[in-house]
Parts: structure tokens; sequence; C-alpha cells
């Protein structure tokens, strides 16, 4: 039986260090260059109120990086603290982000899962998100030529 109350509201830079440590636990592999304050900040600018942190016991609990780039939107860094899983809050966290993408005009969201991450298909499953078949990730390094 849950004894905490969850709230779920926009991120903000000032929450960098709190979300960051969470980050150290639930979300290692996933962190990069790209996770610094500044990118973050840089993030949460072009994307504002789409981005979601859940509170509960007075603490940052849960995390939902979310924005698009005109057309398409993207899901980051979707997290919830061990002890806090399975009471819906990343279920609340992804429809608040998603209702914000839908509200800008954007119809379709993608998310990057590790294939091995039995969690995070277990999830977006649940959440009616249909994995692809038909499409391999390409990433490379931006150079200047
Ligand atoms: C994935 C994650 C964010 C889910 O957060 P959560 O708050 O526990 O998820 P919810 O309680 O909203 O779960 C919603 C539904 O997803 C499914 N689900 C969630 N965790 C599951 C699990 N461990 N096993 C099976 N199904 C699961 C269930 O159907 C669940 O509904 P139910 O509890 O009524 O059965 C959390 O497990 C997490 O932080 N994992 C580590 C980081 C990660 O891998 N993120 C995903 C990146 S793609």
């Amino acid at each position: 039986m849950q004894n905490f109350e969850i709230t779920v509201r926009p991120m903000e830079i000032g929450d960098y260090d709190e979300i960051f440590a969470m980050w150290q636990i639930t979300s290692k592999r996933a962190l990069s260059q790209a996770d610094s304050r500044e990118n973050i900040l840089r993030y949460l600018e072009r994307n504002p109120g789409m981005s979601q942190v859940a509170l509960a016991d007075g603490k940052i609990v849960g995390t939902v990086l979310c924005g698009h780039d005109g057309r398409r939107g993207f899901i980051h860094h979707m997290a919830v603290l061990p002890e806090y899983r399975r009471h819906q809050i990343g279920m609340k966290m992804a429809k608040r982000a998603i209702s914000t993408l839908a509200e800008a005009g954007i119809d379709k969201t993608h998310i990057f899962c590790y294939i091995d991450n039995s969690l995070g298909h277990s999830f977006w499953n649940a959440m009616g998100w249909k994995k692809r078949d038909d499409i391999d990730v390409f990433s490379c390094f931006n150079v200047i030529e």
C-alpha cells in the first residue's frame, strides 16, 4: 500500500544536482556529456514545460526529459528511484510529457531503449508503445569539416 503522495511538475534547472544524483542510480549507462548542466539547461529552454519531475517524501523520485525537434517528440531519462517503482509514477510522468507534446501539435514520439533493458521494455509495452523492428539507430560524433 502506497503511503506517500506524488506530485508531478515541470523540471527546472534548479533540480539539476538532485536529478543528476538520481540518474547515477537509475540511468548510469545512458549518461554522457550530453547531460551536463549546460546542455540540460539548453534542452529545458528549447522545450519549455515538457520535461517532468515526480516528487514524494520531499525529494525528486522520478524524471523524464521530453522535447521535440519541430516534427517528432523524443523522450530520454525516464526513470524512477527503485524504492518508488510500481506506483504509476513513471506512467503519470510519461502521460504528462506526451500531453505537452500533443498540445504543441507533435503527433508522434520516439524513445531509445537498450535492447536488454527489460524494465524499459515492460514499461513502454504497458504504456501501449510499439517496438519498431524496421529501424536501426545510426549515430555519429559531429565534427566541423
Ligand atoms: C521503467 C521505469 C521508469 C518504470 O517506472 P514505474 O514508476 O515503476 O512504472 P509504473 O509504476 O508507472 O508502471 C506502469 C506499468 O508498466 C509496467 N511495468 C513497470 N515496471 C515493470 C516491471 N518491473 N515488470 C513488469 N512490468 C512493469 C506495468 O504494466 C506497470 O503497471 P502495473 O504496475 O499496474 O502492472 C522504472 O522501472 C525505472 O526507472 N527503470 C530504470 C530506468 C529505465 O530503465 N528507464 C527506461 C528507459 S527506456
